[in-house]
């Protein structure tokens, strides 16, 4: 696929079907993932790729913060919760890590971890997937970033859920750059 087509045919997908997707694949989105610019070459991107089983991990984990915070939930009431992981068959929690020196700018590694997650959006577009960009509670949540292998106070940026499109949105027109540029010359 022409990058200009896939920049701008790239739409979020969150509808996807539960089929499974090779390794082979995940490990490409992976590879474009890490082609995206860095400062200091720090590679601040961390990914934990979750299927099958892992998925509902991540949801056990989820349901048993939410109870934390919400103690009169009865079982069935965390159900929803619980299944929010398996809405796709790959789930790329994307962190990003903390400047682990004076000369790394905190904002700057996470500029290049979310170009990194960029580029895992437009790959899974050009290999005919679907994927959505998810953040919400649960990228702050401390019991994830745990589970996840994260420390508490390092950001998730967010989960990347992809799948074979199920239901493809139609295309819609993106307001343009105009209103958003000032040119100096
Ligand atoms: C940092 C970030 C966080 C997002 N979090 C969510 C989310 O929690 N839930 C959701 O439905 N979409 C989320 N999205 C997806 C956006 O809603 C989506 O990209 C937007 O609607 C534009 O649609 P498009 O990707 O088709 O251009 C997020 C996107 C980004 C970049």
């Amino acid at each position: 696929m022409e990058l200009f087509d896939a920049i701008h045919g790239r739409m979020t997908i969150s509808k996807v079907k539960p089929d499974s997707i090779p390794r082979e694949t995940i490990e490409k989105l992976l590879s474009a993932a890490v082609q995206a610019p860095n400062h200091h070459k720090v590679r601040p991107w961390r990914f934990v790729v979750l299927t099958g089983n892992g998925r509902k991990k991540l949801g056990d984990v989820m349901a048993a913060s939410f109870l934390d915070r919400n103690p009169a939930t009865p079982p069935e009431g965390l159900d929803k919760t619980r299944a929010l992981p398996l809405r796709a068959p790959v789930v790329i929690a994307l962190g990003v890590d903390k400047p682990a020196d004076s000369k790394i700018v905190e904002m700057e590694n996470i500029s290049a971890a979310s170009a990194a997650g960029m580029n895992i959006l437009l790959a899974a577009h050009a290999l005919g997937l679907g994927a959505i960009w998810r953040t919400g509670e649960w990228a702050r949540d401390s019991r994830v970033k745990v589970f996840l292998g994260f420390d508490p106070d390092q950001h998730i940026l967010g989960f990347i859920y992809i799948g074979h499109p199920d239901l493809v949105p139609e295309p819609y027109v993106r307001q343009g750059f105009e209103d958003r540029t000032t040119w100096v010359d």
